[in-house]
C-alpha cells in the first residue's frame, strides 16, 4: 500500500471528532500533500469513507493499514453478497442507535448506506447531452427533466478538466439539482436563496433563470458566500447579491419575493452514505435543535413572499422532526400558503404528492421537499413570530 495514502488516512482518521468532518479534514490534508497524483488522492478518499462506512465492524486499535484491508475486505463482501449482511446486523453496526426513535429504518435504505455513492454532475442547462460527450464514461437518467443531470462514471479528476474551470460543470448530487428543478424560477424573477451557503442551488437557480432578474443569497457565515463568489465567477452567474443573515426573525431586505429557497440546516442525514463519517457524530439533540432553526426560518422567509410567489423548503436529511413535521408546523401557522403538489422528475408519471421525500436508494443523497404557493386575496392577516 502506498505510503502517502496511508498517512492521508491515518491523518483523516485520528482527527475524527464532532467538529472536523472527515471531508473536510481530507481535503485539507489532500491539499497539503503536493503533486500527489488523481490516483493516489482518489485511493486515499476511498479508503477513508470505506474506514467510516464500516467503523461500526471495524476494530479502532488496530494499525490504519489493517483498518484500510478490513473496511476495503468488507466493502467487497458486501457487493458479491449483499445478503450475508442481514437486516438486523446492519440496523446494529451501520447507523446510530438513536436513528430509528426519528424515522423509519428500511432494509433499503440501510443497504444503499453500505454502498459507495454515486457521482453526479450538473451540467449547464440544454447541455447534458454535449458534456457527456466531451466527457466520456458518462451516463444521463432518461426523464426529460433531469437531460443536464450526468453520472460520473469515469476515472478522470474533474477538478482538472477544462470543463470544470470553463464553468461547463458543477459536482452537484442528482437530488440536489431536483431542487432547483422544484423551484423553477422563470428569468427577470426575484428569489431569495435564504441559505445560500457556497451556492450550489443558487447556480443552479440562476442558470434556470438565465441570469436574468436578481437573487438575493443569504448566509450566517460569511466564508461560505465568499466561496460561493469565486463559484459564480467561474459559472458567469451575475444576477445574485449576497448578503449576511443569521436566520433569525429579521429579513436581510424588505425587497418581496417571487419565489424563496429554503435550503436549511439540518442533521444531513440524507448524506450519510457520502459522508458516512457524519453517523458517527450527530445526535438526536441536533435533530430537535436544527427542527426548531428551520420552523424559525420559515417563519420569517414567508413574510418576504409576494401575494402568489412560491416557497420551497428542502433539507438533506430524512428524520420526521426535520421534514414534515417542520412543514405541518408551517402549514398551520400560514393557512394563506397553500400547498403545491410536486411532480417527482424521477417519476414523471406518478400522481404528484404534497411533499417528496427522495431517498438515497433512487441514485443521491435522501433529501426532502415541500412546496407552496402564497394565497393572492387581499386581506390576509400574516402570523406572528413565535
Ligand atoms: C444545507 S446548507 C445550504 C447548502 C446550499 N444551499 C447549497 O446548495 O450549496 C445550509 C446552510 O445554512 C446555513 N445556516 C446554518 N444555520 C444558519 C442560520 N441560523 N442562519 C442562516 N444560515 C444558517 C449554513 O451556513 C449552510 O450554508
Amino acid at each position: 500500500m502506498n505510503e502517502r495514502v496511508i498517512k492521508i488516512v491515518e491523518a483523516v482518521v485520528r482527527q475524527n471528532s464532532r467538529t472536523t468532518p472527515a471531508d473536510g479534514v481530507l481535503r485539507i490534508e489532500l491539499k497539503r500533500q503536493k503533486e500527489l497524483s488523481p490516483d493516489l488522492a482518489r485511493k486515499a478518499a476511498r479508503a477513508v469513507f470505506a474506514i467510516f462506512r464500516w467503523r461500526g465492524w471495524i476494530d479502532a486499535t488496530r494499525t490504519i493499514v489493517e483498518q484500510i484491508e478490513e473496511a476495503d475486505a468488507l466493502q467487497e463482501r458486501f457487493k458479491k453478497a449483499p445478503t450475508s449482511f442481514p437486516d438486523d446486523e446492519l440496523l446494529a453496526h451501520a447507523v446510530p442507535a438513536w436513528i430509528k426513535d426519528e424515522m423509519e429504518v428500511s432494509s433499503s435504505w440501510l443497504r444503499s448506506l453500505q454502498s459507495e455513492p454515486r457521482l453526479w454532475l450538473r451540467a449547464r442547462v440544454g447541455q447534458g447531452d454535449q458534456l457527456a460527450a466531451i466527457l466520456g464514461d458518462c451516463w444521463i437518467p432518461p426523464q426529460r427533466a433531469l437531460a443536464d443531470c450526468v453520472e460520473y462514471l469515469g476515472s478522470e479528476d474533474l477538478f482538472r478538466t477544462r470543463e470544470f474551470h470553463a464553468g461547463e460543470l458543477e459536482l452537484q448530487d442528482i437530488n440536489s439539482q431536483i431542487v432547483s428543478l422544484i423551484c423553477a424560477p422563470k428569468p427577470g424573477e426575484t428569489w431569495w436563496d435564504a441559505c445560500a451557503g457556497e451556492g450550489g442551488k443558487l447556480l443552479h437557480l440562476s442558470d434556470l433563470m438565465q441570469n436574468k432578474g436578481l437573487i438575493w443569497a443569504s448566509d450566517r457565515t460569511e466564508w461560505r458566500l465568499k466561496r460561493l463568489k469565486i463559484r459564480a465567477g467561474r459559472s458567469k452567474a451575475f444576477n445574485y447579491r449576497s448578503v449576511l443573515w443569521d436566520g433569525g426573525a429579521k429579513p436581510p431586505t424588505k425587497t418581496k419575493f417571487d419565489g424563496a429557497l429554503v435550503d436549511a440546516p439540518c442533521s444531513g442525514v440524507g448524506t450519510w452514505q457520502r459522508n458516512p463519517h457524519a453517523r458517527w457524530t450527530t445526535t438526536a439533540e441536533d435533530v430537535a435543535e436544527l427542527a426548531a432553526v428551520q420552523k424559525r426560518m420559515l417563519r420569517t422567509v414567508a413574510g418576504s413572499i409576494k401575494p402568489g410567489g412560491r416557497l420551497i423548503y428542502s433539507v438533506c436529511t430524512l428524520t420526521k422532526a426535520e421534514t414534515s413535521d417542520v412543514a405541518r408546523d408551517f402549514q398551520e401557522a400560514f393557512p394563506d400558503f397553500i400547498c403545491e403538489p410536486i411532480v417527482n422528475p424521477l417519476k414523471p408519471e406518478a400522481t404528484p404528492t404534497n411533499d417528496l421525500c427522495l431517498w438515497p436508494s433512487d441514485g443521491g443523497n435522501g433529501m426532502y421537499i415541500a412546496a407552496w404557493r402564497r394565497q393572492k386575496e387581499a386581506g390576509r392577516q400574516e402570523t406572528k413570530q413565535t
